[in-house]
Order: C-alpha cells, then structure tokens, then sequence
C-alpha cells in the first residue's frame, strides 16, 4: 500500500516553532519515523512538505491513481482552502485528517476545518502520535 504523508504551512517549523504547542519533535524526525514504522508495517510511506498552498494542491492532484492512502496535516490552510478540499477530491485517494495540537482546544477559527467531512477520519492533540496511528489504522485496514 503507496502512503503520502503531507505536511502544510510552516510545519517545516517543528521543533523550534512553539514548542509548548507543538512539541521538540522535528519534522524530520516525524517523517523518519514515519518512513521505518511504514517498512515494518509493510507500507510504501512517501513525504512531502510545503508552505505554498499551490504546491501541495498540485502534489495531492499528483496522487490520484498513484497512491493508496494519504495522511495530511493541512496546518492553517486546514482552516481557509477550499482549493485544498477540491484537490483532495479530485485526487479520489481516502484519507486521514490529523493535527498535532488539540485545535478544539485552541482559538475559534482553528475549530472550522475544510477537509474534515471528506476525511476517513480526523485526530488531534496525540502529538506526533497522530502520524504513526494513521499509519497503523492503514496497516490494519489492508489486512481485513
Ligand atoms: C496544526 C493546527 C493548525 O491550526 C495550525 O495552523 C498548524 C498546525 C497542528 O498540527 O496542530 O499549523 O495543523
């Protein structure tokens, strides 16, 4: 199974940016993670990351036909792209919503999502625990 993990606005940040927020984890690190536990899962785990909100409409356009399932933290775009949620649906591949932080326990507009309703499923507030859940989640959904 072909995984994309995409990572929005500014999450090229983690580490340094709030970490009382966001954690000392890296994205690198995540994403390194996230690359070994999908081998042991016996997943194909490709990662990209960017702050344009046109690159990562044009990479999830690129996954149709291409992969199976994508794990995306949209950041802020989460909460403003539709140009994001029609990507998403134009691209066909399910996928998973996930935030590092708890967003519901955060300001008011972080509680409006673009994406979620076209989601599988959506998680929030694990910390970098969300990734290796819904890395597990497709893991297990290939075997049943
Ligand atoms: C975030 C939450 C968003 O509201 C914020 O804009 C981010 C990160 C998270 O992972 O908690 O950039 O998606």
């Amino acid at each position: 199974m072909r995984i994309l993990i995409i990572n929005g606005p500014n999450l090229n940040m983690l580490g340094l940016r709030e970490p009382e927020v966001y954690g000392a984890q890296t994205l690198a690190s995540i994403e390194s993670e996230a690359q070994r536990l999908g081998a042991e899962l016996g997943l194909s785990v490709q990662c990209m990351q960017s702050n344009s909100e046109g690159e990562l409409v044009t990479r999830i356009q690129q996954a149709r036909g291409q992969i199976d399932g994508m794990i995306i933290n949209a950041g802020a775009y989460t909460h403003t792209s539709i140009a994001i949620r029609d990507a998403l649906a134009a691209a066909e591949v399910p996928f998973i919503e996930v935030h590092i932080s708890n967003v519901y326990a955060r300001e008011p507009f972080r509680h409006q999502s673009y994406l979620s309703d076209r989601a599988i499923g959506v998680m929030c507030g694990l910390g970098p625990f969300v990734y290796e859940a819904a890395l597990r989640y497709f893991a297990q959904t290939t075997k049943t």
